[in-house]
């Protein structure tokens, strides 16, 4: 079953005179539940393609459409509520608040969407971590993994149906970034939540059920729709 589309998905950034195509009239859909890594090159449109997907920024042109909801012909304050509840985002860089402890950054997002917790999905989320004994540290007290692990469990807060992570094992060394990933994908899988994850590792590629190769702004390879 399909959880969003897009069609004709281009982004264009004007600076001075030149146009740079970030991304080139991008097409495909993505299958509830399923885990799909997008790589390429530097440069090819990897995060483009990825806050477009989660609604961070407009297209140029093209549609992007998370179940029967066309993401850009929501208003502002309507897209952040989807976003908020449906979407959730890991980066590259670790971004906790750092006055706040592990369980209150996770819980951050519940807070900020006026929701009580539910306490039996966190203590879910946070044993499936294993970030139980870093809950009252400070993030400035964690090593850059365990960042990454509250930075997956604030994102899951709010049950979302996608995780979008851009590189996020990309501050990491080899066996944490593994770890990380792992983690990602078996929480995911757990909770059905469909993965989009975009990586230059291709061993990292090599774990999802589907591979998306850009280049250039353009689809140069897919290994297909599995669902
Ligand atoms: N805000 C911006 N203004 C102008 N050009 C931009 C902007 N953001 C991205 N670009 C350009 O769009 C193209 C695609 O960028 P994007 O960040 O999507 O690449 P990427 O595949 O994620 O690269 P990386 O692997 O280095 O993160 C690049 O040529 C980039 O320079
Ligand atoms: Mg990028």
């Amino acid at each position: 079953m399909e959880i969003m589309h897009c069609e004709n998905l281009s982004k264009i950034y004007q600076t001075g005179e030149a146009s740079v195509f970030a991304l080139d009239d991008v097409s495909l859909s993505l299958a509830s539940g399923s885990f799909t890594a997008i790589t390429g090159p530097s440069g090819s449109g990897k995060s483009t393609l990825l806050h477009l997907l989660g609604g961070l920024d407009k297209p140029t042109k093209g549609t992007v459409y998370y179940r029967e909801n066309d993401l850009y012909k929501y208003n502002d304050n309507q897209l952040s509520v989807l976003r908020r509840r449906r979407f959730g985002f890991v980066f590259q860089s670790y971004n906790l608040v750092k006055e706040l402890t592990g369980y209150e950054n996770i819980l951050l997002p519940v807070m900020l969407d006026s929701r009580q917790p539910d306490e039996a999905y966190l203590n879910r989320i946070i044993d499936l971590l294993g970030i139980r004994d870093r809950m009252s540290h400070l993030p400035s007290a964690m090593s850059g993994g365990q960042q990454q692990r509250f930075c997956i469990a604030r994102a899951l807060a709010n049950k979302p149906a996608i995780l979008f992570a851009d590189e996020p094992t990309g501050n990491l060394d080899g066996k944490a970034g593994r770890e990380v990933l792992t983690l990602l994908r078996t929480v995911s899988h757990e909770l059905g939540i469909t993965l989009v994850l975009v990586t230059h590792d291709l061993h990292v590629a090599e774990q999802a059920d589907r591979v998306i190769k850009l280049e250039d702004g353009k689809i140069a390879g897919d290994s297909g729709v599995t669902v």
